[in-house]
């Protein structure tokens, strides 16, 4: 029912300049995987196997990513890496990526907005490129269940610190069952003082195609940008939107410290690198103490 996803990829990344002037952030590496094909893994894990790529310019390497690259599989043959070689090959043929550019960098919300000719009147996905959510249960496949029960839009919220809600969009939700809530209200990086909650806005959203007449009279709001989240708030007025509270880690890696956090994380997790990882970081630990002592 469900079967494209929009990833906007076209932002700035002006957090982590100089190295996003010309390399994109998305496709900075977790270990030997670039962020963004976290992402994509995710969308095809719920069977959402039509990837809307708004890109903008730098954003080259993205599309040589997600393309065949035959000398590639050919030296890997010659080397005899199967291993590699089956990997890259049936990523690069699973994906079915469409790029549509997004002119002038005008805000989350107005690079969804790129994306309605290709998208059309269905309901779809948007998965922000440079967060990856990990955990037991895939949340776009719980978000297009949950669509399928009610038939409305679903955003994905997670708890977050009462001292970080100025970094995100926050909703008020009326919970319904379990995990799942109606959102009430919505604000774009609130004051701490002024949050309706500590229910963050995550990176991923199911949209029904009336989000697009939304986005074209959403006008310019935080930051001199389209924001989503006010395009949400204005199709809140006309329909129902659902939220589904994650129980999963999020990593930004679109700061330097988000990204820092999402290599230790991964690094712990892979069996190949863990334990020389751990030794590396005990060692780290314990000059780190000494200096403290000195000082
Ligand atoms: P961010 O909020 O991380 O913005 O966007 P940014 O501009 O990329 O980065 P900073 O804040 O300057 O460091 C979230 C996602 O939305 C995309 C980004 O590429 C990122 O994946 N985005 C943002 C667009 O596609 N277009 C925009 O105009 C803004």
């Amino acid at each position: 029912m469900i079967r494209k996803a929009v990833l906007p990829v076209a932002g700035w990344g002006t957090r982590f300049l100089p190295a996003t002037k010309a390399m994109p952030k998305e496709m900075f590496p977790v270990i030997d995987k670039p962020v963004v094909q976290f992402i994509v893994e995710e969308c095809l894990h719920a069977g959402v196997e039509n990837i809307i790529f708004v890109t903008g310019r730098h954003k080259r390497p993205i599309e040589h990513h997600f393309d065949i690259n035959t000398d590639l599989e050919k030296h890997l043959e010659q080397m005899g890496k199967h291993d590699l070689l089956n990997n890259i090959r049936e990523f690069s043929r699973l994906t079915n990526p469409i790029y549509i550019r997004q002119k002038e960098q005008l805000g989350l919300g107005h690079a969804v907005l790129v994306a309605e000719p290709v998208v059309g009147d269905e309901p779809f996905i948007v998965a922000l490129g440079d967060i990856i959510i990990d955990g037991e249960e895939n949340i776009i496949k719980r978000m297009i269940e949950i669509y399928e029960r009610f038939g409305k839009s679903v955003i994905a919220v997670f708890e977050v610190d009462r001292k970080m809600v100025s970094k995100y969009g926050i909703v008020s939700v009326k919970p319904i069952e379990e995990d799942i809530g109606l959102i009430e209200d919505l604000v774009e990086k609130p004051k701490e003082e002024e949050a309706p909650s500590n229910l963050a806005i995550v990176g991923r959203y199911l949209f029904t195609p009336r989000i697009f007449e939304k986005l074209k009279v959403t006008p310019v709001g935080k930051g001199g940008e389209i924001q989503l989240t006010d395009a949400i708030k204005l199709l809140l007025e006309d329909e129902a939107v659902y939220s589904i509270k994650l129980k999963a880690n999020v990593y930004d890696t679109g700061s330097p410290l988000g990204y820092l956090t999402t290599l230790v994380n991964f690094a712990l997790k892979r069996k190949d690198i863990k334990d020389e990882f751990i030794k590396f970081l005990e060692d780290v630990v314990s000059k780190h103490s000494q200096w403290i002592n000195k000082a």
